[in-house]
C-alpha cells in the first residue's frame, strides 16, 4: 500500500517547504474575515457530526515551530469544546514504554461525535524519537510497517482520519524560536528538544522523507501544508479539512479548494 521506493519527495517538498506560499503575506482583515467564515463552517461540520455520531481524527504533525498548536487554536477556537478535544501527550511514561507503542494514543481516540486532534501522535517515533534516538533504529522500522495496517483498521472501522503535515523552512523556524525566547506568553514552548530540532534540521528531513514514503497510503494520505506563512497555513489547513467532509447546509464558496500554493497532497510532491 506504501509508495514504491523509489518514488521521493524531497525535491518538491523541499521547494515548497522553502517558500513563503505568496510574494505578499494575507492582510489581517482579509485574514479575519475568512478565519471567521471558515470558523462557522466548522461548527456546521461539528452539528453533522454530532447528529450522524461520527468520528473524527486530524493529526497535526511537523517540525518544532510549524506552527501546529497555533492551528489547533483556530480549529477550536469556536467550536463546541465538548467534543472537539485537544490531545498533546507529553513523553511516555515508564509504565507507557513497556505497552504497545500506539497504546497511550489509542486511549484517546474519538468516541461517537468527537473530533479528536492530536497535537503531534504516533508519528513521534518517525520524528523526534528517531533523530533524538529515544527509540531503536529496530523500533523505528517496526513502526513503519506497523503504520499502514494500524491506520487501516482504524479507517475500516468507520473513523475519518486526516494527517496533516505542517512545514516551515529552517530559517523560518530559528527565527521563531527566537520570537519565543523573547516573548513572556511563549516561554512555555521552549524546550531542549527545540535547541537540537534548528541543529539536526537535515535529520528530521531525512527522517519525514522515509516516514512519508512509508506511511502515505490510498486509506490514509497525508497532506502537507506549507506554514512558512502562518495565517495561511490556518486557512488552509481548516479548508482542507472542511473541503473532505459532508455536512449540512455547506458553504461551497467558502469552503473552496484549498490553495494549492499552500495545501497540496504528499501524493502530488512525489517525483
Ligand atoms: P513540543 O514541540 O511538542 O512542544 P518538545 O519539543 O519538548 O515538545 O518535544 C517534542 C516531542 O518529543 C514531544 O511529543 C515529547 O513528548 C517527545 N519527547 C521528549 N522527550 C522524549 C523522550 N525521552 N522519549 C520519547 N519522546 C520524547
Ligand atoms: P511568523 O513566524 O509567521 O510569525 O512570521 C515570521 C516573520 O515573517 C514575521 O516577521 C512575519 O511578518 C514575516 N512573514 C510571514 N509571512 C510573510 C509573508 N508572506 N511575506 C513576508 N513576510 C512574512
Ligand atoms: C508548533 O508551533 O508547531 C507547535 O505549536 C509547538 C512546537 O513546535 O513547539
Amino acid at each position: 500500500m506504501s509508495k514504491p521506493q523509489h518514488l521521493t519527495p524531497v525535491g518538491s517538498i523541499e521547494a515548497m517547504q522553502n517558500d513563503l506560499p505568496h510574494d505578499e503575506a494575507i492582510g489581517k482583515k482579509a485574514y479575519k474575515r475568512e478565519l471567521q467564515s471558515l470558523q462557522i463552517e466548522l461548527l456546521k461540520a461539528q452539528r453533522s457530526i454530532k447528529a450522524d455520531g461520527q468520528r473524527v481524527v486530524i493529526l497535526f504533525e511537523g517540525r518544532d515551530a510549524a506552527g501546529k498548536g497555533g492551528s489547533i487554536k483556530r480549529f477550536r477556537q469556536h467550536m463546541n469544546p465538548r467534543g472537539s478535544d485537544h490531545v498533546a501527550l507529553p513523553k511516555p511514561n515508564d509504565d507507557e514504554r513497556t505497552q504497545w507503542y500506539f497504546q497511550r494514543y489509542v486511549q484517546h481516540l474519538p468516541s461517537a461525535g468527537d473530533i479528536t486532534m492530536f497535537d503531534r501522535s504516533w508519528y513521534n517515533r518517525a520524528g523526534v524519537e528517531k533523530v533524538m534516538g529515544f527509540c531503536t533504529p529496530q523500533e523505528h522500522a517496526l513502526f513503519l510497517r506497523q503504520v499502514p495496517a494500524f491506520e487501516q483498521s482504524l479507517v475500516s472501522s468507520g473513523i475519518l482520519l486526516f494527517k496533516m503535515w505542517f512545514t516551515v523552512s529552517q530559517g523560518r523556524q530559528k527565527r521563531r524560536f527566537e520570537a519565543r525566547r523573547d516573548d513572556p506568553l511563549k516561554q512555555w514552548k521552549i524546550s531542549p528538544i527545540d535547541e537540537a530540532s534548528v541543529a539536526q534540521y537535515d535529520a528530521y528531513t531525512h527522517a519525514r522523507n522515509e516516514m512519508l514514503l512509508a506511511t502515505d497510503t490510498l486509506v490514509a494520505p497525508w497532506t502537507i501544508v506549507n506554514s512558512n506563512e502562518k495565517r495561511r497555513a490556518r486557512l488552509g489547513a481548516i479548508r482542507s479539512v472542511l473541503h473532505a467532509l459532508d455536512y449540512d447546509h455547506k458553504d461551497r464558496d467558502v469552503v473552496a479548494e484549498p490553495d494549492p500554493r499552500v495545501v497540496r497532497t504528499a501524493h502530488s510532491l512525489f517525483i
